[in-house]
């Protein structure tokens, strides 16, 4: 009697067993993963994966969030919304949740410059995002910045440039003493920095706009508004260049598209560079951020 109940339950948890293995099966090797959703952004795939996502798609670096209708980064100890995932050009564009009410008044949430990402020398090939693109234009392979820095100041004295510091006064009402000014800057250098002022915070924009001279502070909280561009082309190139370590990968400017190169060993042998130039001109092509504040 008692082997009749034991067989029986056996039976029914081999059958179990069974259908688990074939189910988890079945997951692995349906590899197309549907797209996801969340707000605005309706086209969530590959790299990019939301939190609930079956554990197969996407890659776990590249995971975002749903939060409330609004699809969320986190990004070093900040939380970021994300405006536009571009999987033409491998970029995905975020805004800093702090000036997204509709009023000049608002301000970064997060201090974030160039220095977050990288140790400002050389760049770290392994974070999934990168504030560089590595693109192949008509003179040659080079590292484009996507972004500048949005720098806002105190000053214990008036500045006098006006076109390159500007008020924030009408807009912004700070707690501290002090004249307050937002200047625009490819980098966070000392060069930027006027005697007398201190930089209280710095955030990040890829709008282009504010390259002529005569920005407002409304252009400048625009621009905030427009969010910043980060690269994942590494992911890209390292699932697209085959043999990824003797290949340069870079996107090509004229085509849009991703450009695989070979490699060669430098005339010593030590390391690889592009075929036919020297060592010295591919390391003078690295970004460096030179008089670096922070
Ligand atoms: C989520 O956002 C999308 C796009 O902005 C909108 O169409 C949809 O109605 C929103 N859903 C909810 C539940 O708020
Ligand atoms: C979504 O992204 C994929 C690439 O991952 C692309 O092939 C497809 O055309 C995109 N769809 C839309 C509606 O943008
Ligand atoms: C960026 O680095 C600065 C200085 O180390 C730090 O105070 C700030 O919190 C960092 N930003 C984010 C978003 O983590
Ligand atoms: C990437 O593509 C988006 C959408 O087409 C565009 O707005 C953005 O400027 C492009 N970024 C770069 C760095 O080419
Ligand atoms: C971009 O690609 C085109 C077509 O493959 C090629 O002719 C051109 O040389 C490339 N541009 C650069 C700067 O490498
Ligand atoms: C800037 O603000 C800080 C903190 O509020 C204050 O300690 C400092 O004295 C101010 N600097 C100037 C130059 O006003
Ligand atoms: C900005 O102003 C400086 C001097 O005030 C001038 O040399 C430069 O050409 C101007 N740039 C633009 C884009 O107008």
């Amino acid at each position: 009697m008692v082997m009749w109940r034991e067989m029986l339950l056996l039976v029914i948890f081999l059958v179990f067993v069974v259908q688990q293995i074939c189910a988890t099966h079945e997951q692995e090797h349906s590899m197309d993963c549907p797209t996801s959703s969340c707000g605005k952004i309706t086209n969530i795939s590959r790299p990019f994966r939301l939190k609930r996502d079956p554990i197969h798609c996407g890659d776990s670096k590249y995971e975002l969030d749903c939060e409330n209708n609004v699809t969320v980064l986190y990004l070093f100890s900040g939380k970021y919304h994300v405006q536009a995932i571009n999987y033409n050009n491998f970029t995905i564009r975020v805004v800093d949740p702090g000036v997204e009410e509709p009023s000049c008044s608002s301000l970064p949430r997060y201090f974030l410059s160039e220095s977050n990402f990288s140790d400002g020398y050389f760049i770290d090939v392994v974070a999934p995002y990168l504030s560089y693109q590595y693109q192949s234009h008509q003179s040659g392979p080079e590292w484009n910045s996507l972004w500048k820095h949005i720098i806002y100041l105190n000053c214990s004295h008036p500045v006098s440039e006006k076109n390159k510091y500007v008020n924030t006064a009408p807009c912004v009402k700070w707690q501290s003493k002090g004249y307050m000014y937002a200047t625009a800057a490819d980098y966070l250098t000392a060069a930027e920095l006027k005697v007398g002022c201190g930089v209280k915070l710095v955030s990040l924009t890829s709008w282009w706009g504010l390259d002529a001279n005569e920005s407002s502070y409304t252009d400048m909280n625009r621009a905030l508004l427009y969010g910043f561009e980060m690269s994942w082309l590494h992911f890209a190139c390292d699932h697209q260049c085959r043999k990824s370590s003797d290949d340069e990968c870079s996107f090509n400017t004229s085509t849009l598209k991703l450009q695989c190169a070979p490699l060669c060993q430098d005339k010593f042998g030590i390391l690889l560079v592009r075929c036919g130039t020297g060592i010295w001109s591919q390391l003078l092509a690295y970004p460096q951020c030179k008089d670096c504040v922070s």
